[in-house]
């Protein structure tokens, strides 16, 4: 644990599920006081009844991230917890897979407002109040698609790239500001992501998700795919002051799978 990260506040989007919530556990784990955004109302009450019965300080928004006007009110309502957000966790349910010329123009305009307007905007409101504290983080979950594309995920591998660009231009304007802004690459992950991508394949192989599963698994050289504590680790280093020194990198968490160099 890094005991310098006690005390501080994080946003994390797609918190109700999978990435988000393994992030939500590990950073309040680790002390943080977490606000979890997504759309599930619900979900969302139920996680945060689990965090505070754990004695953890924890909040919710329930947000839809692609509508963009919604943003400043989550911002401000964010803020009204404890006064501050210090780690936004950029995050939100990826976009449909299928082959590359299917898409019609409303679903490249829908993966773009929910993976990389939302970050963006989110940020934009945030990252000044950061700057004026002298401290902040963003931490943008991507995907191994920012480094390597993977077929049947054109919307993926196109907007994600945004993604990086963005974060890399943000993170040099305010590196001299105590803010960091860097991504994970994240590999092949259990939850219900990938359980949604396995059926499209199996519907269209024959195979069943399991099999589906097994040989995407095969092809990560640690033969596994990973937990979603192994990325909520990763995130919640960057978050840390022993990652203070690190910015605008997209740390890749994939067991191996990306070939680049
Ligand atoms: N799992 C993997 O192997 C993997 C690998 C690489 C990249 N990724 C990417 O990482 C992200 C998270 O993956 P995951 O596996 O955690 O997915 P997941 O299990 O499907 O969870 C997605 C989370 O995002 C929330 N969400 C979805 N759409 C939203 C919206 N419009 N506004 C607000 N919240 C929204 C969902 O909650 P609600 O339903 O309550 O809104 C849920 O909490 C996705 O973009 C995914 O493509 C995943």
């Amino acid at each position: 644990m890094d005991e310098d990260i006690r005390g501080r506040v994080a946003l994390i989007c797609g918190a109700s599920r999978g990435l988000g919530w393994a992030c939500a556990q590990k950073l309040s784990e680790d002390g943080v006081a977490v606000i979890l955004l997504s759309r599930n109302k619900v979900l969302l009450a139920e996680r945060v009844k689990e965090l505070k019965s754990r004695g953890r300080d924890a909040e919710f928004i329930a947000a839809d991230l692609s509508k963009i006007n919604g943003l400043p009110s989550i911002v401000e309502r964010a803020d009204s917890f404890w006064g501050k957000v210090d780690i936004l966790v950029n995050n939100a349910g990826g976009p449909p897979s299928g082959p590359s010329l299917s898409f019609k123009p409303a679903v490249w305009e829908h993966a773009f407002r929910q993976n990389f307007l939302s970050a963006e905007e989110l940020t934009k409101f945030l990252i000044p109040r950061m700057a004026e504290r002298g401290w902040g983080r963003i931490i943008n979950l991507t995907s191994i698609t920012v480094k390597q594309p993977v077929e049947n995920l054109v919307l993926s591998n196109s907007i994600r790239m945004a993604v990086i660009g963005w974060a890399k231009t943000l993170s040099l304007e305010f590196a001299h500001l105590g803010v960091t802004v860097n991504n994970i690459a994240t590999g092949y992950t259990l939850t219900e992501r990938i359980n949604e991508l396995a059926t499209v394949k199996a519907e269209q192989s024959g195979k069943s998700v399991g099999e589906v599963i097994n040989s995407m698994a095969a092809n990560i050289p640690m033969k596994r795919m990973a937990k979603p504590e192994e990325i909520a680790s990763a995130v919640a280093f960057l978050a840390g002051d022993s990652a203070g020194y690190i910015t605008g990198v997209t740390l890749p968490v994939d067991g191996g799978y990306i070939l680049g160099m």
